[in-house]
């Protein structure tokens, strides 16, 4: 059985907060303005970063000054950097306060607090009303997911009629049995990966429609062979996703590029209509 501590502990491995603050001050970034940008390599907390949220955010047809949800926003970096492009405002929500706490503080440090708010919350449960939002989107979330249906509900019930949801994850490849420990999960405790065609059964029940479906496995293991095929003499950048996932990251990477590889895992982006 996992628990919430077990949750933020998975997510922060110990002190997130004194590690951020040590590969800042080593980059030269703590107290000072900073721009979205600077802070890339290690807020996108996914496979294959600002590429990821860049491809999935060419997919999301978010107009100007609308509302939009975040799900499982970890430290905010991919609703940054939609406010910033789309010029619209988002509410991200994540189960890890730890997250949420330095998401927040990053808002201040790059002057984007007025668009982008985030909030200890559970994908399971949202709490807001009826049809909030303008547009949804979950990156790299749902793998976590026991009762997916009731993630896909709440995504459901607070978007508005005539809005889009989008979400990326790992879905389950043929072969079964990922190769664990995972970046998401040490266990499959944690990890509950299902079929990609299960998904969209699911979000057909719910409602959802006009869904589209990419996978996305080789770009997914080109991403990870450019991060693990690093030469041993190479000296690891001060920032990256080290920093936050800790030292067994790597490990953790590598097994998942073995699972897209065995076809054990197969990782794909939906984007659907309410
Ligand atoms: C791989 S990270 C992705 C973070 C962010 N979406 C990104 O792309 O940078 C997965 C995130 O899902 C969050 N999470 C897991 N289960 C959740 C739940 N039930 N409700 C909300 N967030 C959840 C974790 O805390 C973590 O921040």
């Amino acid at each position: 059985m996992v628990d919430s501590s077990d949750v933020e502990n998975f997510w922060t491995r110990g002190d997130i907060h004194s590690r951020i603050h040590k590969a800042m001050s080593e980059a030269g970034l703590n107290d000072k303005k900073l721009e979205i940008e600077d802070l890339f390599p290690i807020d996108q907390y996914h496979a294959r970063g600002i590429a990821a949220t860049v491809d999935l955010g060419k997919r999301m047809p978010i107009q100007e000054n609308q509302k939009i949800i975040d799900i499982g926003c970890g430290l905010g970096g991919p609703a940054r950097y939609f406010a910033k492009q789309f010029q619209c405002f988002i509410t991200g929500i994540d189960i890890t306060s730890s997250f949420v706490e330095i998401g927040n503080r990053f808002n201040k440090l790059t002057s984007m607090s007025n668009s982008v708010s985030l909030q200890v919350g559970n994908g399971e449960t949202l709490n807001f009303e009826n049809e909030t939002f303008d547009g949804g989107y979950s990156q790299h979330v749902t793998m976590n997911i026991k009762n997916r249906k009731k993630f896909f509900l709440e995504a459901y019930r607070v978007l508005k009629k005539g809005t889009f949801f989008a979400f990326s994850e790992h879905g389950l490849g043929p072969e079964r049995n990922p190769i664990f420990p995972l970046p998401w999960a040490d266990t499959s405790e944690m990890s509950f990966l299902l079929p990609p065609e299960s998904t969209i059964s699911l979000l057909k029940e719910i409602g959802f429609y006009d869904i589209q479906i990419i996978e996305t496995s080789e770009k997914y293991i080109l991403g990870y062979e450019k991060m693990i095929n690093t030469k041993p003499e190479k000296v690891e950048p001060i920032l990256g996703i080290h920093v936050i996932g800790g030292t067994t990251m790597k490990q953790r990477s590598i097994n998942s590029m073995k699972s897209i590889k065995e076809k054990r895992t197969l990782p794909f982006e939906i984007v659907c209509k309410k």
